[in-house]
C-alpha cells in the first residue's frame, strides 16, 4: 500500500481514533514543518498525520511553511494526501457542516513563497496544473463517501485567499462572479508544491460558516469552531471509509 498523509486543518489538529505509534521530526532545506509527523495506524492501514497549524494550533495560513510540510511528506515517502481545509460556503448547497471534494481553484494569495523550483534551476520548470487536484484521489473518496452513506459535495472551485482576516462581503461576491463555490486560505500554495513534488493530493473541505455577508451578523472563530466541530466527526468517517481503498 502506498503511504498516505493526512494534512489536518483548523478543527482537525489530532485525529480521534488515530492510534498513534510515533512521531518523526524532519529536517528540511526549507526550514521547520508545522511540527514532527505523526505516525499512526486508522482503520487499519499505516498514516502520517500533520497538523498544518501547528499541534497547538498556533500558526495561521499566511505564516505556514507550505514547502518543509511537503517535503517532509515526500521525505517520508508519502505518495498520496488527504488534505482537510477549513472553508467558507458561497454555493447555496454550501451549508454549514458540509463536506466538499473541490475540482478546481483559483488562486487569489499574494507574497507566499509557492514553488520548489526557483533557485538552483539547470531549466525552468512550469508544472501542469490544469487539474489541481489528484483526480483518481477524488474519485476513490467521493466512492467512499457513496458507499458509506455520508453526504458529500464532489465539486466546487476553492477560492485561496491570503487571510488571515477574513473576507468583506464585496469580495465574496467577487469571487462568486469569478467563480467561486468556496473559500480557504490554506490550499494554495500546498496543491501545487504537492503537485511539484509529484504527490497525489487531493481536499476534504469542511463549510465552516456561509461567506462573508452571507448568514446573519459577524462571523466569529467561535461560530466556526462550532460548525468544525460537528462536521469534523464526518470527515473522520470519511477519512476511515476511503483510506482502506487508497492502494
Ligand atoms: N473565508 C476564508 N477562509 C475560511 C472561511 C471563510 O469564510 N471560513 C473558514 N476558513
Amino acid at each position: 500500500m502506498s503511504k498516505i498523509a493526512i494534512i489536518g486543518g483548523t478543527g482537525l489538529t489530532s485525529i480521534n481514533g488515530l492510534e498513534i505509534t510515533g512521531r518523526e521530526i524532519v529536517q528540511t532545506p526549507f526550514g521547520e514543518p508545522s511540527g514532527p509527523l505523526v505516525q499512526g495506524i486508522l482503520a487499519g492501514h499505516n498514516v502520517y498525520f500533520l497538523p498544518r497549524h501547528g499541534a497547538g494550533h498556533t500558526i495561521p495560513p499566511h505564516k505556514i511553511n507550505y514547502r518543509a510540510n511537503i517535503w517532509a511528506l515526500k521525505e517520508a515517502g508519502v505518495e498520496q494526501v488527504i488534505s482537510i481545509n477549513a472553508v467558507g460556503g458561497i454555493r447555496k448547497d454550501m451549508q454549514p457542516g458540509s463536506l466538499v471534494i473541490p475540482d478546481q481553484i483559483i488562486d487569489y494569495t499574494i507574497s507566499r513563497t509557492n514553488t520548489f523550483f526557483e533557485e538552483g534551476l539547470k531549466q525552468v520548470v512550469h508544472i501542469d496544473f490544469t487539474e489541481p487536484f489528484c483526480e483518481s484521489l477524488r474519485k476513490l473518496i467521493i466512492k467512499a463517501a457513496e458507499t458509506h452513506s455520508i453526504a458529500i459535495i464532489g465539486d466546487g472551485t476553492y477560492a485561496a485567499t491570503q487571510g488571515p482576516r477574513l473576507e468583506t462581503a464585496a469580495e465574496v461576491n467577487r469571487l462568486e462572479k469569478d467563480g467561486c463555490h468556496l473559500i480557504g486560505m490554506t490550499c494554495m500554495p500546498e496543491a501545487a508544491l504537492a503537485r511539484e513534488k509529484d504527490l497525489c493530493y487531493a481536499s476534504i473541505s469542511v463549510v465552516a460558516n456561509l461567506a462573508a455577508g452571507r448568514g446573519e451578523g459577524a462571523l466569529t472563530m467561535e461560530v466556526i469552531e462550532k460548525n468544525l466541530n460537528s462536521g469534523i466527526d464526518r470527515v473522520r468517517q470519511l477519512l476511515e471509509a476511503v483510506i482502506p481503498s487508497l492502494d
